[in-house]
């Protein structure tokens, strides 16, 4: 037999045996007997140094095209055979058996809060308002009070943006430190009587411990009108806390500071976790400061263009994250901010 006969023979044996393979240890195995170190067609072209020299380049060409052939043979059934395998395998699943759910997610618990808070107000008539949290300095200190040189700016570490590059002041642009800033964008638009809240994000150079962040959400609210009087902020307030927190809670209210109010007000509710006796939750105070608030200052009312001789109002801010960690008895701000879901799937 001549070694093109030879060679012929073999490429029809191995691809008749590849066609009818099944699975993919029959084609290594074939693939073994043709192509392994001493498989039938490797011996093969290891004698093609016996032909003639005058067809050895010709021989050699053939032989080359039948390891290619067999080789691409080999592949094609690979690819052919695994298909096939897969194609059985879907067929042998159980389509009536109960599939796996997805985990379903909910709010997160200071959204919950949030918009327990909208819910209450709303019911007494104060409608929400969304601000940016890139403020002016006019809205977010002048307007309310606060001019350049006034020290409370001292408490309100502020965040300022880098304004180099821009026609704008230096020093113009913050985030802002208080929801406050809302209160001369919304009362310059709207005429008396105004109920609005403002749920947002604040931002203040604040060191991260316990119960302070950099970034933290309050509720501003404020109200005027004619008539507004320092019992109607009392039963707001009041009214509000108790349905939030529990109607049996204990509240108590004292005089503070705020350059935007006069007189200000501090609301305290007794520690929800000792009941007043003091724990290491409120720091042996046996109260949380929950609710600043005041009669917004004459100034206020004049610098948004009211008449503060017509009308009067009163403001507030709830520290939202104060009311979570209140209400679940959380000893650790940074805890609503830990994005361990062991944590979160608790609410
Ligand atoms: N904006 C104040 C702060 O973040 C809190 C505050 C106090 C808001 C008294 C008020 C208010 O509306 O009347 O420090």
């Amino acid at each position: 037999m001549s070694m093109e006969e030879q060679l012929m023979n073999l490429k029809n044996e191995a691809l008749s045996l590849i066609l009818s393979a099944e699975d993919g240890k029959t084609l290594e195995e074939i693939k073994l007997q043709f192509l392994g170190r001493s498989g039938k067609l490797t011996l093969a072209l290891k004698d093609i140094v016996k032909v003639p020299v005058e067809n050895r380049a010709e021989v050699g060409k053939l032989a080359n095209e039948v390891k290619q052939a067999v080789e691409e043979a080999l592949e094609r059934q690979e690819g052919f055979v695994k298909k096939e395998t897969i194609t059985k395998k879907r067929a042998a699943i159980d389509t009536s058996i109960p599939g796996i759910q997805p985990q379903i997610g909910h709010l997160h618990p200071m959204t919950q809060v949030m918009l327990d808070v909208v819910e209450v107000f709303k019911q007494i008539g104060f409608q929400a308002a969304d601000g940016p949290e890139i403020e002016t300095d006019h809205y977010n200190f002048e307007v309310l009070n606060i001019p350049k040189d006034h020290p409370a700016r001292d408490t309100q570490m502020t965040f300022y943006l880098d304004t180099r590059n821009s026609k704008v002041t230096p020093g113009e642009v913050i985030l802002r430190t208080q929801t406050s800033a809302m209160q001369g964008r919304v009362m310059q638009k709207v005429k008396p009587p105004v109920r609005v809240i403002v749920p947002g994000k604040n931002f203040r150079y604040e060191q991260v411990d316990a119960s302070h962040g950099f970034e933290f959400w309050q509720v501003e609210g404020f109200c005027v009108d004619t008539h507004i009087r320092l019992t109607d902020l009392f039963g707001t307030i009041d009214y509000v806390l108790r349905r939030l927190m529990g109607q049996d809670i204990k509240l108590k209210f004292a005089t503070t500071n705020f350059p935007f109010v006069e007189p200000g007000v501090d609301t305290y509710m007794e520690c929800t976790v000792c009941k007043g006796k003091g724990c290491s939750f409120c720091k042996y105070a046996g109260w949380s400061e929950i609710m600043p608030a005041g009669m917004i200052h004459p100034n206020v009312l004049k610098a948004v263009g009211y008449d503060s001789q017509k009308v009067s109002g009163f403001a507030f801010a709830i520290g939202l994250s104060r009311l979570v960690t209140l209400r679940y008895h959380m000893d650790d701000l940074r805890l609503l901010t830990n994005p361990d879901l062991r944590i979160l799937k608790q609410f």
